[in-house]
C-alpha cells in the first residue's frame, strides 16, 4: 500500500508522545522527519524528549530542532501538566539519536523538496516552525498537501475562555499557516476534550503486561494526576487525534469550514472563529466529535505494536 508521507512537529509533552507512537505504529504513514517547537517546555527540554521518544518508538526519520520562541511575542509554556521534564512520570533510556544537522525549518524544506508528492505536516505544537517555512519558502506550498494540526477549540479555550495552549503560545505563527491557502484541518478542543481518558482505559494498557505497556500508562498516570489537580475527570489526549484525523477519519465527524485566527482581540487573542456558512472562503476543516470507545482501542492497537523494548 502506498504510505502518505508526513513531517510530525510538535512539543513533547505527553500526549505528543502519544501521538507519535500512533503515528509510528501505522502502515499508512511514513514518517520523513520530526521537528521539535517549544510550548510544554523550553526546546531543550521538549528536544531531548523528542529524541527519547523517537528511539523508543523506532521512528528512523531525521529529527531536527526548531523555534525556541514564538514568532513575535515572549514564549509561554504549559506549567506543570507535563511535570519539569515535559514528559514526567517514567524514565526511559537515553537516546542513541542524534539532532540532524539541519534545524527544525531546514529539514521540513529537504523533505519538501526532495518528495515527488506532496507531503502532511502533522502539527501538535504552536505553529511557529510551520508559519517559518511559508515565510521562508513559498514557493513549497504546492508540496503541502495539508496541516493536521492540534490546536484551537471554536466553542471555548484552555489557557483563556478564547484560546487554546498551541494558539494562544504563537497566535501570529497560526494566522500565517491559516491563512495560507494550504487545507488546515483541526482537531481542537471541541474533539479533543471529548477524547477522554479514563483511569479504566490506562489500566487496560497497563494491563497488556508489555515494556510499552507500562511506560504509555505511567505517562497516562501522570498526566491523569496533573489534570485530576485541575479538576478534570477523565483527561483529554488532545494531540493524537490530529493523527487519527488523518489516518481514520471515519472515527470523527468532520465539517468544512472558514476558518480565522483571531490575534488582536483584547480578550479573545488566540482564539479561532470558524463561519460554517462562507463556503467560498472555506479554507480548512474543523473536528467536531469523536467516537471515544474507538480512540481508545486504537490507544490499545498501537501500544500492542510495540513488543520488546525495556523501559
Ligand atoms: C495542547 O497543549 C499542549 O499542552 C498539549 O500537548 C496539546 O498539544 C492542548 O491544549
Ligand atoms: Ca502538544
Amino acid at each position: 500500500m502506498k504510505r502518505i508521507p508526513v513531517i510530525l512537529d510538535g512539543d513533547p509533552g505527553h500526549d505528543d508522545a502519544i501521538a507519535w507512537m500512533v503515528a509510528a505504529a501505522s502502515h499508512i504513514l511514513d514518517i520523513k522527519a520530526v521537528t521539535t517547537v517549544a510550548g510544554n517546555k523550553d526546546i531543550e527540554n521538549v528536544t531531548r524528549n523528542t529524541l527519547n521518544v523517537c528511539s523508543l518508538f523506532n521512528i528512523e526519520a531525521p529529527i531536527g530542532k526548531g523555534a525556541h520562541g514564538p514568532l513575535v511575542v515572549e514564549g509561554i509554556t504549559a506549567g506543570d501538566f507535563h511535570g519539569e521534564t515535559g514528559l514526567d512520570g517514567v524514565d526511559l533510556p537515553p537516546s542513541d539519536m542524534t539532532l540532524s544537522e539541519y534545524s527544525a525549518v531546514e529539514l521540513m524544506v529537504k523533505v519538501l523538496e526532495d518528495s515527488h508528492e506532496p507531503v502532511v505536516i502533522i502539527g501538535t505544537g504552536a505553529q511557529t516552525n510551520l508559519a517559518t517555512l511559508l515565510l521562508y519558502r513559498q514557493d513549497l506550498k504546492d508540496k503541502i498537501r495539508a496541516f493536521y494540526i492540534m490546536g484551537g477549540g471554536i466553542e471555548n479555550g484552555n489557557w483563556t475562555p478564547a484560546a487554546e495552549f498551541n494558539i494562544l503560545v504563537d497566535p501570529e505563527a497560526a494566522r500565517i499557516v491559516f491563512e495560507s491557502g494550504i487545507p488546515v484541518i483541526m482537531s481542537g478542543l471541541d474533539v479533543t476534550e471529548k477524547a477522554l481518558v479514563y483511569p479504566e482505559d490506562v489500566n487496560r494498557i497497563r494491563e497488556i503486561g508489555t515494556p510499552m505497556g507500562h511506560i504509555v500508562s505511567s505517562w497516562l498516570d501522570f498526566f491523569g494526576e496533573t489534570h485530576a489537580a485541575m479538576g478534570y475527570k477523565g483527561w483529554p489526549l488532545h494531540d493524537p487525534c490530529a493523527v487519527l484525523s488523518l489516518i481514520k477519519p471515519d472515527m470523527f465527524e468532520i465539517r468544512e469550514a472558514y476558518l480565522q485566527v483571531e490575534t488582536k482581540g483584547l480578550h479573545a487573542r488566540g482564539g479561532i472563529l470558524a463561519d460554517f456558512e462562507d463556503k467560498e472562503n472555506f479554507n480548512g476543516k474543523v473536528v467536531l466529535n469523536i467516537d471515544r470507545e474507538a480512540f481508545i482501542e486504537e490507544l490499545i492497537k498501537a501500544v500492542e505494536h510495540f513488543t520488546g523494548r525495556e523501559a
